[in-house]
């Protein structure tokens, strides 16, 4: 087969950790006999430097005519770089959530898996990581707090800041719907995060989902309210199958989530349309601290275009041969510096690439 793959390699580590998913896709494409062929395009801070916004309407339109859009990462150190002295609809996080919007990105799939082979770097006591867990953080998109219209003004001499959380039905029933397909497909379990003991758009968000459901008899469904959803992952993460929530939950917990699985370099992510198109980038951010030092870790992008493969491209073999090359990369040993642990081989980002490279079979 042949697919175009826009490519934005991003800001901080997301040079280098996209470099090396483009080092596995080539393997992979020479394996299995097809081409790739990339358009590398600017977002974030480095279209900032070049264009002045971060996001071009050019940009835009280049990723609509791609297969898919495989990403590295976005933004800088806050506190220190300049693009944070510009208004904020012109920093890179803006172009961020305007790409996600102006593709119709809605479906936010944030896989969380704990490796038996880092089980050790699991932060939680060994009686919970000695469970194991494999969920999946479905987090709706394009809507809620991010989306809302926002002011910052004085009120009788007083600065008042209102962001606005909304979500129609619609909004709530095409997500909904994701995450129990998702889940056919998997345990078979739906845990629906909200705050309906407060928020209005949470309990329209538990009515839509309780309505949906009925269409999914096999699914078993709970609704858990956010802030006992925080504490559950890491008390009992071994519970969560497909977890559905809105956007600013989603964020938060989807943090949480990949933290105890020992590193945020090792999870993927996917944000899907109503078709088969996607952007793949991974959960974490752009790390600015370690970038351009060839240290990062480049799994969680690798990932990442496994799940472009598998969702957008139909490639459920060549899917798996990436999985299982990183599989087999962690059971020699082989770690980048935020997963390593005694008696292991350290390596740098791109010694990561190469070894994954490697095992493609
Ligand atoms: C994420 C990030 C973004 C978000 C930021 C950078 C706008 O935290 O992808 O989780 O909140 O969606
Ligand atoms: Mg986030």
């Amino acid at each position: 087969m042949n697919k175009k793959i826009a490519v934005i390699k991003g800001d901080g580590i997301g040079p280098e950790i996209v470099t090396e998913a483009m080092k596995v896709l080539d393997r992979v494409a020479e394996i299995y006999g097809h081409t790739f062929e990339y358009d590398q395009l600017l977002m974030g801070g480095a279209s900032i430097d070049v264009n002045g916004i971060p996001l071009t309407d050019e940009t835009i339109e280049r990723c609509k005519a791609a297969d898919a859009v495989l990403m590295g990462s976005i933004g800088g150190d806050t506190n220190t770089s300049p693009w944070y002295k510009l208004p904020p609809e012109r920093r890179p996080e803006a172009g961020l959530l305007k790409i996600r919007k102006s593709l119709g990105l809605f479906a936010n799939l944030r896989p969380s898996v704990l490796y038996p082979q880092l089980a050790g770097a699991c932060p939680l006591k060994e009686e919970i990581s000695s469970r194991g867990f494999d969920m999946l953080i479905m987090r709706e998109l394009t809507g809620g707090l991010y989306f809302g219209a926002r002011k910052t003004e004085e009120i009788d001499g007083v600065m008042t800041a209102i962001d606005t959380l909304s979500y129609n039905e619609n909004e709530i029933r095409r997500i909904a719907i994701k995450a129990f397909d998702v889940a056919m497909k998997r345990r078979k379990k739906v845990s629906s995060v909200d705050k309906a003991n407060v928020l209005d758009s949470s309990r329209l968000w538990r009515k839509i989902i309780n309505e949906v459901a009925k269409d999914y008899p096999e699914v078993t469904l709970e609704h858990v309210l956010v802030d006992n959803a925080a504490m559950q992952l890491v008390k009992d993460p071994a519970q969560f199958d497909v977890m559905v929530t809105e956007n600013m939950f989603g964020d938060i917990l989807s943090d949480e989530a990949s933290m105890i699985t020992g590193s945020i370099g090792m999870l993927a992510s996917a944000s899907m349309n109503e078709t088969k198109f996607g952007l793949y980038e991974p959960s974490g951010g752009s790390a600015p601290d370690i970038a351009g030092q060839n240290k990062a870790n480049p799994i969680a992008t690798i990932l990442s275009a496994a799940m472009m493969l598998r969702f957008s491209f139909d490639m459920s073999k060549e899917a798996d041969a990436i999985e299982n090359a990183i599989n087999n990369v962690l059971d020699n040993g082989i770690r980048t510096g935020d997963i390593m642990s005694e008696g292991m081989t350290k390596v740098s980002c791109s010694g990561m690439g190469d070894a994954i490279a490697a095992a493609i079979k």
